[in-house]
């Protein structure tokens, strides 16, 4: 094969393309904007970790693990992934920094940016896709579950989600799982013919893994599983009560999923996902839930921790109504002949300087052309150097919206946009 030429973005990565980027841009800033209602602050995390960062987090069992990351050795024999996630990621930090000092503390803490799984591609599934996520530290309370899921759900609901639906569960802890696996692992044994090759393989070791099997006859067979809901101890189910009570006062609407576990291994007790509706199968746009171990099995004091991440791209592509962004419209486009360019430059500069935006073109065309321009612009003014206005060291206004257009020297361009254009709109003729 000849050498390639032509390069096109690698399959399941995609770029994100100007307009799309405003809408991206007004989601964070409303992300921020709840994070901060509830005292969450940004953290911004490594976009590659050393390997064991992932695989003793997320779970050597789960298919992040197997067979999605992004795995090399660097040139100094290390081995590096690119983060498939976030949570293990912040768990790390947190424990590198000491952020559990002093004891008792609430850390929270959000990220925003890429994760890499080596997915098949497919409409909502990529292979680079972006996250939102929020980890909090430091409480093992059911009212900080739903204090997480409430921040989910306000945020969701600030950007205008369309028909979002919030699935819960609980996984229990080790002490009702223990009983729980071996009922499982008994059915599963009893079922094995209607395994697939890799539950086959997996189940005795993680049979909790079966349920996230995506193949179909797993599905199938565990429609029929027992399910860990008949096996909570007192402890996690007054948790999961409370969760659920708390929810219903906060007035979150939810639906319960007994056969839920979540694609990594870190979670117990409180698991959720949301869907929306018109994203055809890669339907969940948030995941999260309880991790009261990772930090203790990751090297730190026994500190619980609670979280969640909303995939961007499902998001946008979730929202119902357009969200209103800033889509780099102009305040000014100038309009001027040929002989204008010193001026129309030299007035660009002073407004630019002056913190209004504008436009112009390096070579004018026809002013029916420069109009045609400045109107796909979206600006909001027009400001013209004709024949007659320069002659007369003078610029007109034009306010594109209303038509209303007044005559300035040039001397006086600048103070009339002194407040970044269109605080004053000019007088009609
Ligand atoms: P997750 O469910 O694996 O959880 O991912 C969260 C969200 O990321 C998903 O609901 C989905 O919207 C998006 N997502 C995942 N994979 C892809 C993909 N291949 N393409 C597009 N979007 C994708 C986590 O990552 C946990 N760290 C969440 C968490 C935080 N749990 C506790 N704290």
């Amino acid at each position: 094969m000849g050498e390639e030429r032509k390069f096109t973005a690698v399959k399941g990565v995609k770029d994100i393309l100007p307009d799309a980027v405003a809408v991206w841009r007004e989601v964070e800033r409303r992300a921020r904007e709840q994070f901060a209602l509830f005292g969450f602050r940004e953290i911004v995390l490594p976009i590659f970790e050393k390997s064991g960062v992932f695989i003793k987090a997320v779970g050597e069992g789960t298919d992040i693990v197997q067979k999605e990351m992004y795995t090399f050795e660097d040139q100094g024999g290390e081995s590096i992934t690119l983060r498939p996630e976030g949570t293990a990621s912040c768990v790390r930090a947190y424990i590198e920094h000491s952020m559990f000092h002093p004891p008792g503390n609430l850390t929270k803490l959000f990220y925003l940016g890429p994760m890499f799984r080596r997915e098949r591609p497919q409409a909502g599934r990529y292979r680079q896709f972006f996250q939102i996520g929020a980890e909090l530290f430091g409480a093992a309370e059911p009212a900080a579950d739903a204090d997480i899921i409430h921040l989910l759900h306000l945020f969701l609901g600030s950007i205008g989600v369309k028909s979002p639906k919030l699935l819960l569960n609980s996984l229990g802890d080790d002490k009702c799982r223990g009983p729980f696996k071996e009922a499982l692992v008994e059915f599963l044994a009893k079922n094995r013919g209607h395994l697939c090759e890799n539950c086959r393989e997996r189940y005795e070791k993680n049979p909790l893994r079966v349920f996230d099997c995506k193949v179909e006859k797993c599905v199938e067979l565990m429609k029929t599983a027992p399910t860990l809901d008949k096996h909570y101890c007192p402890e996690c189910s007054a948790h999961f009560s409370k969760v659920r009570e708390l929810l219903g006062r906060l007035g979150v609407p939810y639906e319960l999923n007994p056969r839920m576990v979540r694609g990594l291994d870190y979670y117990n007790r409180t698991v959720f996902e949301v869907t929306a509706e018109g994203l055809g199968s890669q339907n969940s746009i948030a995941g999260g839930g309880r991790y009261d171990d990772l930090v203790k099995n990751s090297g730190g004091p026994a500190v619980p921790a609670t979280g969640f991440a909303v995939g961007m791209e499902r998001l946008v592509e979730s929202i119902g109504a357009p969200l209103a962004t800033d889509h780099g419209r102009p305040d000014v486009f100038v309009v001027y002949m040929n002989e204008a360019e010193e001026a129309a430059c030299g007035l660009s500069a002073e407004l630019r300087v002056g913190g209004v935006s504008v436009e112009r073109l390096y070579k004018p065309t026809g002013f029916k052309n420069q109009f045609g321009k400045a109107d796909k612009s979206g600006a909001r003014y027009a400001l013209i150097i004709g024949g007659d206005e320069l002659a007369k060291k003078t610029a007109v206004i034009k306010d594109l919206s209303t038509g209303a257009q007044v005559e300035t020297p040039f001397g006086s361009v600048a103070e009339f946009f002194k407040n970044g254009g269109g605080a004053r709109p000019p007088a009609k003729p």
